[in-house]
């Protein structure tokens, strides 16, 4: 049975890891903690960014000649090749740390191998401390190598009659500012924030994380079929982060400012396997679907969320589109179940996170 440091040490590692969402992309975050033999922390560190050094390498450089004999907690099975750094198992090894524990093992077939080249030189290895705990911090990048498809989490502000905007179309602001500030932490957390062209249409929405030092800006992905949503001086086209139209193959573009991507059509609008296909292609591992109704329909319908974060505000309208539009869905048995993972306060509204169960596959467009 663990330990109550080990479980302290892992903990640790599990909160550095995720200082590191939103910026690690195409890489996974990793945290890890290395401690002495009295169990003093003498090395911490996190994957800052990709193309950086891993988390294994940080806190072994902070560690210095202390790293001999120590325990190294990494919230991810250390990494096995050579990509862009050095392969962490061995710098571990050379390091003469003495044990190492990891969380989750490394689903990555390019990089897994690390607790065996360990083990192979007489390091003694533990695995699955705080697995869950490690797995969600990561659940991106686990989602995105398990399905060769950027993690969707499709987010919403509704009334507690479910209604995301008035009869009359307007919907400012339905939530408080305390949520707003909250989605900038989900967007900060993204690769991409995705929207349809009819809320590109409605809300001329900006899309870029604002009121968060230090953040990677996420790409802006607008789903508009005919390239007619998104006109010249939308707020999505500054140069407050990237921006990427999503088109069909045979739309007319006339538009500068923005790069395009052309994808096959579906029964409505867009392939949506098609459009996360080419996301992945760009190293996409996250995606934040911020509606509208109709365009979170298709994905709903294409099993390509996998979790929702509701935030809900008590304040009732009677009238007004649904937080879900058409998802394919038309009898009780086929009803999409989710588990509740979190409920929280935030100002005056009910932020509700669950997931599909068991994590829905992508079908067909
Ligand atoms: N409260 C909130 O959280 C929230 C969030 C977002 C939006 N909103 C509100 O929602 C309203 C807009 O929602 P909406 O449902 O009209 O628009 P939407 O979901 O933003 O966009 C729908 C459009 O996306 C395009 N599209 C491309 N591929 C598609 C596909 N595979 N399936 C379906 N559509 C696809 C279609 O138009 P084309 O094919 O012609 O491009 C479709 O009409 C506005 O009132 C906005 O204020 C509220």
């Amino acid at each position: 049975m663990a330990q109550q440091a080990d479980i302290t040490a892992m903990r640790r590692a599990v909160e550095l890891a995720a200082r590191g969402l939103g910026a690690t992309s195409p890489n996974p975050v990793v945290g890890c903690v290395i401690t002495d033999a009295s169990g003093d922390v003498v090395g911490e560190g996190f994957h800052q960014r990709a193309g950086g050094p891993h988390a294994e390498v940080h806190a072994l450089r902070e560690a210095g000649g202390r790293a001999r004999g120590a325990t190294a907690y990494v919230t991810l099975e250390p990494c096995n090749h050579t990509g862009r750094t050095g392969p962490c198992a061995q710098a571990l090894i050379a390091a003469g740390v003495s044990r190492v524990v990891y969380a989750v093992g490394d689903p990555n077939p390019q990089a897994t191998g690390g607790a065996d080249t360990l083990r192979a030189a007489g390091v003694e290895v533990g695995q699955g401390l705080l697995e869950a705990e490690a797995e969600a911090g990561n659940i991106a990048w686990l989602t995105s190598v398990r399905h060769g498809r950027p993690f969707v989490r499709w987010k919403y502000a509704a009334t507690l009659d479910g209604r995301i905007a008035a009869a009359d179309g307007t919907s400012r602001w339905i939530s408080s500012a305390e949520s707003r500030a909250d989605v900038h932490r989900l967007r900060a957390e993204a690769d991409a924030v995705v929207v349809g062209s009819g809320t590109a249409r409605a809300d001329d929405p900006h899309l870029a994380v604002r009121g968060i030092d230090g953040a990677v800006q996420p790409l802006r992905v607008v789903v508009d079929t005919e390239a007619t949503a998104v006109k010249p001086g939308a707020r999505v086209l500054d140069d407050a982060a990237p921006t990427l139209i999503a088109v069909a193959d045979d739309a007319a573009v006339s538009l500068d400012g923005a790069e395009v991507v052309r994808l096959p059509r579906a029964a409505r609008g867009l392939s949506v396997p098609a459009l996360l296909d080419a996301l992945h292609a760009r190293g996409v591992r996250s995606v934040l679907l911020e509606g509208g109704p109709t365009l979170a329909g298709a994905f709903v319908a294409a099993g390509a969320v996998d979790q929702v974060v509701g935030y809900l505000a008590p304040v009732l309208l009677g009238a007004g589109p649904n937080a879900l539009a058409d998802a394919g869905i038309s009898t009780i048995t086929e009803a999409l179940r989710l588990d509740v993972t979190e409920t929280v306060r935030v100002g005056p509204d009910l932020r509700v996170t669950a997931a599909p169960h068991p994590t829905a596959t992508l079908k067909g467009a």
